[in-house]
């Protein structure tokens, strides 16, 4: 909707409200309006109106004036904002607080970072029309496999929180769980739905910009500002899907925050690597496809989340991909090496196709090399295993990079005194861990099972490969050994990521 004065104007729909009633206008005094509101401000020339308004036709100017005169009495305590400069044409000129005015007060701002009072200029948003089709979701992906669970909790989330944050490793499937939990929400919901992918490596005053063009709000001669668009969806029903936060955060903490303080009928749904951080969030954690368990047999393998997926990804390179029992015990262990990582398993499932799942098997002892052939399609950080954890590696402090090479010694689950005691040094005290754990396991690159009160940690096996390579000097190699001999050893795990978690002392 533009605002001017106190008319609203939907040019999309063609229609003009006064105090939400609508109001009757001329299919000629309508396009006047439209070519001055289109020129931001700038003189409209009148023989441009007449071409446009009547085309094909010789009109007399007074014309002109009869319509112009119709558009201020419409306006009516504001008609003085259609400006005419003599002999040339006509101007509509908007009051620099015009959006405000028509909005009510500006927000409060949040936190800092970015701007959120409104600015000059008006605003524009089709939010009324996104109702019919949900805006920027993708409308073709593959089925999603082995999440039933997860949406119906997702969508429950939902219902109780007005924002709720999908994190989770890299590729572990994010970003397909929020897309069907919103194709969802737009069949069975009267909310708008409105998708913004955050994931490309545009820097944090993108945000703002993103979601204003996603929602088609305009600025006329302004950038929008965070406040522009928290007045363009007050009052309406909102779920916005922010994909892939995590490299903007602080941006994103603070829209996520702002939008929903301020208006009760918007939900966000983020994805990230990273909690957004922010009052009212309720996290879900996502996890890995459910992987086969120690005993299953033949059917059971082949239920399995990770397995479906992994045959089904094959399958799409070459249908004629079969197994046999001896080949779903294959197919099994590799889910459980590629921890049942989606993105992971869909990389390794083009290679089987191609390779044969034997040859795969033993290649993934140097999975990044092998594990490379991602969807043309896909973002870069999705093209290869490498580059999805080079995509988090590139957040890490100095401390946290150092922590991760080190506990990469550590086959199975840990307690947080015994990774203190492993990678503890001169260089890096006992509370520099504890904060560099904890860092880690928010950013997903340590995954965490709760026992009670006390946390366990684990490294997927990815995670584990790609950060023992960066443990290269062999004499931080040695003295991380040598603890982990000393303390580590004692700590080991049996059982599944997905049931209970055994450990003994
Ligand atoms: N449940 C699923 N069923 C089928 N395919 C899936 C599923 N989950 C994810 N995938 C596939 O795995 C790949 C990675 O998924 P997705 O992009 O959702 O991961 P992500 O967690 O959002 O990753 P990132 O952290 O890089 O954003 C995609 O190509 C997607 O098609
Ligand atoms: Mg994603």
């Amino acid at each position: 909707m533009i605002k001017i004065g106190r008319i609203h104007v939907c040019l999309e729909l063609r229609e003009i409200f006064l105090d939400n009633e609508p109001l009757r206008l001329g299919t000629r005094a309508f396009d006047i309006l439209e070519m001055l509101i289109r020129a931001k401000g700038g003189l409209v020339r009148k023989e441009d109106i007449l071409r446009c308004v009547w085309p094909n036709t010789i009109v007399e100017e007074n014309n002109l004036q009869v319509h112009i005169s119709s558009l201020r009495k419409m306006l009516g305590d504001d008609k003085d904002l259609i400006r005419t400069t003599p002999g040339r044409g006509y101007r509509l000129v908007l009051p620099r607080d015009a959006t405000q005015a028509a909005t009510g007060p500006a927000q409060p701002a949040v936190t800092s970072g970015m701007t959120a009072g409104t600015t000059a200029g008006v605003a524009v948003c089709l939010a009324d029309m996104m109702r019919a089709q949900p805006i920027g979701l993708p409308l073709f992906h593959g089925p999603l496999i082995g999440r039933e669970t997860a949406v119906e909790e997702v969508l429950a989330a939902l219902q109780r929180s007005p924002l709720v944050t999908l994190v989770g490793a890299g590729g572990i499937g994010k970003t397909q769980l929020g897309i069907e939990v919103a194709r969802l929400q737009s069949l069975n919901s009267a909310a708008a739905v409105c998708f913004v992918a955050l994931g490309s490596n545009d820097g944090p005053a993108h945000v703002v910009r993103a979601v204003a063009n996603a929602l088609r709000i305009e600025m006329f001669g302004t950038e929008p500002s965070l406040g522009d668009v928290t007045a363009a969806v007050a009052g309406r029903e909102l779920l916005l899907v922010l994909d892939n936060c995590e490299h903007v955060i602080n941006e994103a903490a603070t829209l996520c925050e702002h939008l929903v303080r301020a208006n009760k009928g918007v939900r966000i749904l983020a994805t990230s690597r990273e909690p957004v951080r922010t009052a009212c969030e309720q996290l879900y954690w996502v996890p890995p496809l459910e992987m086969p368990v120690e005993g299953d047999g033949f059917e059971a393998i082949a239920q399995r989340g990770a397995v479906q997926m992994f045959i089904a990804r094959a399958r799409a390179f070459d249908p004629h991909f079969t197994y046999d029992s001896d080949s779903i015990a294959q197919i099994a262990t590799v889910c459980r090496r590629l921890d049942g990582v989606p993105l992971a398993l869909e990389l390794a499932a083009a290679r089987a196709a191609t390779l044969g799942i034997s040859e795969l098997v033993s290649e993934l002892e140097d999975r990044f090399r092998v594990l490379t052939g991602g969807l043309r399609s896909a973002p870069l950080r999705q093209q290869t295993l490498k580059a999805t954890l080079d995509w988090s590696y590139r957040f890490l402090s100095r401390e946290e990079r150092m922590v991760l090479r080190r506990v990469s010694v550590c086959d199975g689950h840990f307690p947080l005194e015994v990774a203190c005691r492993i990678v503890g040094s001169d260089d890096l005290s006992e509370g520099e861990v504890t904060e560099a754990i904890a860092g880690l396991a928010s950013k997903s690159l340590l995954m965490f099972d709760s026992q009670g009160p006390r946390k366990l940690y684990y490294l997927l096996e990815s995670t584990r490969v790609y950060a023992m390579q960066d443990l290269d000097d062999p004499d931080e190699r040695a003295n991380v050994g040598a603890r982990h001999e000393e303390y580590g050893v004692p700590w080991t795990f049996s059982g599944d990521v997905n049931g209970a978690t055994h450990f003994t002392q």
